[in-house]
């Protein structure tokens, strides 16, 4: 049985690059203190994970893969898919699990997740749960969409719900299951891995998630995404 992690790094980061003057720069190999955001995102999983493979848009498997060289650290790199799903799949597919396997499913947008977040997802699935994702409360007030006239919707109790982050992890055998089934013609689309094995009856459960597990997007999570960097460098991270 082994701890693996497949790591999501092939997006493009449209909504990272609207503002920049290189905005052919795709998210993955933004630097942070001297470090690609995907370094970033391997070097705090290897704290957990024993095998990782990297999905990188199709363009950059070679940059992203000096990317970690530069860093010191190590993964398998391929290329991703036009979807987040896509790119999964592909992950999954690179690391050869066995059904008994944890794997660790993870954006490396959320680069700087807490190895004790990682730790406790694994935990829930070796005690039996089929798949655990971390989770926050959400802080603003929340609201229906408002309608063509403008006016606001119902409200909606956000004590009732939570905002998920990654790494999502599963024993292998749900993963795979999940990503071949959600791949099939006509299966309803889903934003992350957890959903789809849910719909499948699978037991998902949630531990809590961190701050720094936020998801790097748009051009003001960079400040926040600089100061951790800065600040784990100084730990000698
Ligand atoms: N991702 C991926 N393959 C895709 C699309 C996304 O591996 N075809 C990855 C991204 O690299 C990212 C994670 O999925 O680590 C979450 O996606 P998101 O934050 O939306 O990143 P991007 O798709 O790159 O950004 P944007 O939507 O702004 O273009
Ligand atoms: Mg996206």
């Amino acid at each position: 049985m082994i701890i693996a992690a497949v790591i999501t790094a092939a997006g493009s980061g449209t909504r990272l690059a609207a503002s920049s003057p290189d905005g052919a720069v795709p998210k993955a190999l933004v630097t942070l203190d001297g470090r690609a955001l995907v370094a970033w995102a391997v070097t705090r999983i290897a704290d957990v994970a024993e095998r990782i493979v990297v999905t990188a848009p199709a363009l950059h498997v070679d940059a992203v893969q000096s990317a970690l060289a530069d860093a010191g650290v190590d993964a398998l790199v391929v290329p991703g898919g036009d979807t987040r799903q896509a790119s999964v799949a592909a992950g999954l597919s690179a690391l050869a699990l066995d059904d008994d396997d944890i794997v660790l499913i993870h954006d490396a947008a959320r680069a700087f997740q807490e190895p004790a977040v990682a730790a406790a997802t694994i935990e829930a699935v070796r005690a039996g749960a089929d798949g655990a994702i971390p989770v926050l409360p959400v802080v603003d007030t929340l609201i229906g969409a408002p309608g063509p006239d403008g006016v606001i919707g119902e409200p909606v109790d956000r004590e009732g719900i939570r905002a998920v982050q990654t790494p999502q992890t599963f024993r292998a055998a749900v993963a795979i299951d999940a990503h071949r089934r959600g791949a099939a013609p006509g299966a309803p689309p889903a934003t992350d891995d957890a959903t789809l094995a849910r719909a499948l009856g699978h037991r998902i459960v949630a531990v809590a998630g961190h701050e720094w597990g936020f998801k790097v997007t748009r051009p003001s999570d960079l400040p926040l995404a600089h100061h951790i960097a800065r600040s784990l460098s100084g730990d000698g991270a």
